[in-house]
Order: structure tokens, then sequence, then C-alpha cells
């Protein structure tokens, strides 16, 4: 496997009973095994919940609000993403993480199960940002579509079938968002949800402030919500990644900063299957204090 086109549009493998990205799965010793510092710092999502605006938003927080500190290296290397493999492409998330300095930001999308002990271990900080189901699947869905690294999504009526059962790249959206929800009651987690932070980022970027022991200041949180909106990072080449080839991202399928509101998935659920997602929900999401807004 050393040509990025042996690992285009593969089959996703299982790991640990989890689905994963083929790309991702080999050498899954290595990630098992990663030694985190203590002052690393996890953003942890579900896909598509908002990752990548909760890792500029940390970045920007850690450079006291200096936008062209920020403008150092691409998203993908300040915040390499932990189980990231692209074979003869560049480095993987691994070796990223090994060159940063610390503090070191760490992204992933590894449900409870599957992140390295290391982080519980060493009491490393966790922001986990969840999004409403309906969201995801829409956004997840357009991005299997752009995305080579992952099966083909087929129609979207086959595809939210898929993502009801869990049979998508980490599983089931319903395992992920319960288990991280109750993994804070034990764990130093900072639980944020998309719909929160489009209503009211200052409140939320506060809350985050606040969690990395940083000092407020009213200048500098006006300067993170401004650099951090939609409208900017969707034309910041640093963070949209057009940097990704074409052969692995392809915008002219979706883009990557493709809509970035809440209540896109009226847009696309019929009123059938919306009634089928809506009975299934309730079902999954019954044993827990959890709750989502699919619209603000
Ligand atoms: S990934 O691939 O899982 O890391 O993607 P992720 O970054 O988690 O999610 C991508 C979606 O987040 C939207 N986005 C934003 N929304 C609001 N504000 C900002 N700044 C922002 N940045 C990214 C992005 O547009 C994707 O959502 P959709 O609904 O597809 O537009």
């Amino acid at each position: 496997m050393n040509s990025p086109k042996d690992v285009l549009r593969k089959n996703l493998k299982m790991v640990h009973g989890y689905p994963i990205v083929y790309s991702f799965a080999n050498n899954w010793e290595k990630i098992e095994q990663f030694e985190s510092r203590p002052d690393d710092i996890v953003i942890a999502t579900y896909p598509k919940a908002g990752t990548t605006w909760v890792s500029e938003i940390v970045d920007m927080i850690l450079n006291d609000g200096d936008v062209e500190k920020c403008k150092r290296d691409f998203i993908t290397a300040k915040v390499p993403m932990l189980e990231m493999v692209l074979p003869g492409l560049r480095t993987s998330g691994l070796e990223q993480l090994e060159k940063n300095p610390s503090p070191r930001l760490v992204k992933t999308h590894l449900p409870v199960d599957l992140l390295p002990k290391s982080f519980w271990k060493n009491n490393c900080k966790i922001i986990y940002t969840a999004r409403n189901a309906k969201d995801v699947a829409v956004s997840y869905y357009h991005f299997d579509l752009m995305n080579n690294l992952q099966p083909l999504p087929g129609s979207w009526e086959e595809y939210l079938e898929k993502f009801i059962t869990g049979n998508v790249a980490y599983g089931s959206w319903f395992n992920h968002v319960k288990s991280w929800w109750k993994k804070k009651g034990e764990h130093p987690i900072l639980f944020l949800h998309y719909e929160d932070m489009k209503e009211n980022p200052k409140q939320e970027i506060k809350k985050i402030f606040q969690f990395l022991e940083k000092n407020l200041n009213d200048e500098i949180l006006d300067k993170i919500i401004h650099h951090t909106s939609f409208e900017m990072m969707k034309e910041n080449p640093l963070v949209n990644y057009t940097h990704l080839p074409s052969t692995v991202m392809d915008h002219s399928k979706s883009s990557f900063m493709r809509k970035g509101v809440a209540g896109d998935w009226k847009n696309y659920f019929t009123v059938a299957q919306n009634e089928k997602f809506d009975t299934i929900y309730k079902k999954e999401m019954s044993g827990t204090s959890l709750q989502f807004r699919t619209e603000i």
C-alpha cells in the first residue's frame, strides 16, 4: 500500500468492531500505543460536527488571537488527525504529532472505546463537539461525495440508511455521542454543541477559554469570533481543505466548507425519511439525558 491509488474509494475496514476508513485501518497498533503528553488537547468529534471550526478556535486561543501566528501552517499540520494515514502523499497524523511542539492539538473522530489509553492515563483535556444527527447525515453524505478516501455514498436514500445503521466510517452516530456524553462524568471533557456555537459563538468560545484556563479578553474574543466565522473560514485556504490534492478531496463534487448552518437537513429529508428517522432516534436516544436541537 504505497500509492494513494491503493486506498481510494475502498470499503471500510473493521477495527475492534468499528468501521474505519480503509487507509487509516492498517497498523492500528501504532494508534493504540500512541503516547500522549499530559498537556495535549484533544479535539474529538463524530465526523462533520464542527471539528475544523473548533480546531481553529482553539489554535486562536492558544495564540492569543494573533491571526498571523495562526497562518503559520495548514490546519492539518497545526491540528493533526491522530488516525490519519495517506500513503505516498504526506506525513501521517502520528508523524506530524511527533513534530509538533507542546501543547499539541490532536484531532480525532475515534469513539471512546478506540481512543488510545494514554490520553485517559495522562488525564488530557478533551473538547468534544456534537452536532444534531440530521445535519451530520447531510454533511457526511456530501463529504463522502468529495472525499475519495471514503466509499462512495450512493444515493441520498441509500446513504441515509447506512448512516442510521452505523454502516459509515466511525460507526453509529448514536453510539458515538452517547458514549462521549457518558464519559464526561469521569474525565475532563468539555462537551459542546454545534448549534449552540452557531447561535452564540461568544458564549461557547468563552467556555473553551475557561476549560483551557486561559485569561479572557474581549478584544481577543471578538477577533476569534470574526476569524473563525463560516464566511472567513470558507475563504481561508489554510483551513478550507483546498490544499489537499483533488485526487483526495474533489471540491468540484462538494465543498468541504459547504453551508455551515443548522437545519439544512430540511432540504434533504423527505417527510417519510424524517418520520422513520425520528422513530429510530427516539429509541436509540431513550436512555440518555443528551439532547440536541435540529434548528436554531
Ligand atoms: S471533518 O471532516 O469531520 O473534520 O469535518 P468537520 O470540520 O467536523 O465538519 C465540517 C462541517 O462543519 C462546517 N463548518 C462550519 N460551520 C460553521 N462555522 C464554521 N466556522 C465552520 N467551519 C466548518 C462545514 O461547513 C461542514 O458542515 P456542512 O453542513 O457540510 O456545511
